[in-house]
């Protein structure tokens, strides 16, 4: 089905942001120097680009472009763990699985992705269902500081201090704002879970649907 789709991916002309990083790191020592570096260089140009974090998803236009420049952050991958404060800073080309092996042995959790391998970036971005929807809201809820490039290469941090008005827009503004090269997010002590996944044939339906009922109407469950 995606096809198409996946060989334009390919073809597009890919600038790994890991590259650019190193060869301005002697001039610049900021994580995030060579994505400004870049949209400073698209705009000189007027070059159109996309951005790939992740990478999940594979619909038109999600994450790649036709006759533009792909900006992938494939090299950007580092995860820093801050016990104390309770939070976790992710570099957007991790997957969700990355996060939380990162965290696993901590004991704390992130609120992201359902499927290991949803990247952080896009996830984050839009919303973010997870199972602790209910409890911690969305994956974006759990977002302390970004770390952004703005449309005119600027690097700037968007917190609910400090350009409060872009923290809020990236809260489901998806990639419209500019580019979130480090995402801080807050981490939970969650208790280990196991989930099972069961199917029903259609005539055991009423049966299954009865025994739902009759189960949460129990005394047993609180
Ligand atoms: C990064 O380097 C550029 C070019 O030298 C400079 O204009 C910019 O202020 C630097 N940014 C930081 C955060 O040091
Ligand atoms: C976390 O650690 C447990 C026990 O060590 C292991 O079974 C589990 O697979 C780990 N989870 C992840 C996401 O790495
Ligand atoms: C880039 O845009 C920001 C936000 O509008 C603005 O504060 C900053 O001065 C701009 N920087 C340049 C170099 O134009
Ligand atoms: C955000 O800032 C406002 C205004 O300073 C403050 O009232 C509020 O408690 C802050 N919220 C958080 C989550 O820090």
């Amino acid at each position: 089905m995606y096809s198409f789709e996946a060989s334009k991916f390919l073809a597009a002309e890919l600038l790994i942001v890991g590259a650019i990083t190193s060869s301005v790191s002697a001039q610049n020592s900021s994580t995030c120097a060579g994505v400004a570096t870049a949209v400073a260089l698209f705009n000189q140009c007027g070059a159109e680009f996309s951005v790939r974090g992740g990478g999940h998803m594979n619909f038109p236009g999600s994450n790649n472009i036709d006759d533009g420049i792909l900006l992938a952050f494939d090299q950007m991958t580092s995860i820093t763990v801050n016990t104390e404060a309770s939070t976790v800073d992710v570099s957007p080309g991790n997957r969700w699985v990355d996060v939380y092996q990162a965290l696993n042995a901590t004991g704390a959790y992130a609120i992201g992705g359902r499927l290991k391998t949803i990247g952080v970036a896009g996830l984050a971005l839009i919303g973010g269902h997870h199972y602790w929807n209910n409890k911690y809201g969305f994956a974006m809820d759990n977002v302390v500081n970004y770390e952004v490039v703005l449309g005119n290469g600027t690097q700037v941090s968007a917190n609910n201090a400090t350009n409060h008005d872009l923290f809020w827009a990236l809260k489901g503004g998806a990639n419209n704002f500019g580019i979130v090269t480090k995402f801080t997010m807050k981490t939970h002590q969650v208790p280990l879970i196991s989930t099972t996944a069961l199917t029903y044939s259609e005539e055991q339906v009423p049966g299954f649907i009865t025994a739902v009922v009759d189960f949460v109407e129990s005394s047993e469950v609180t």
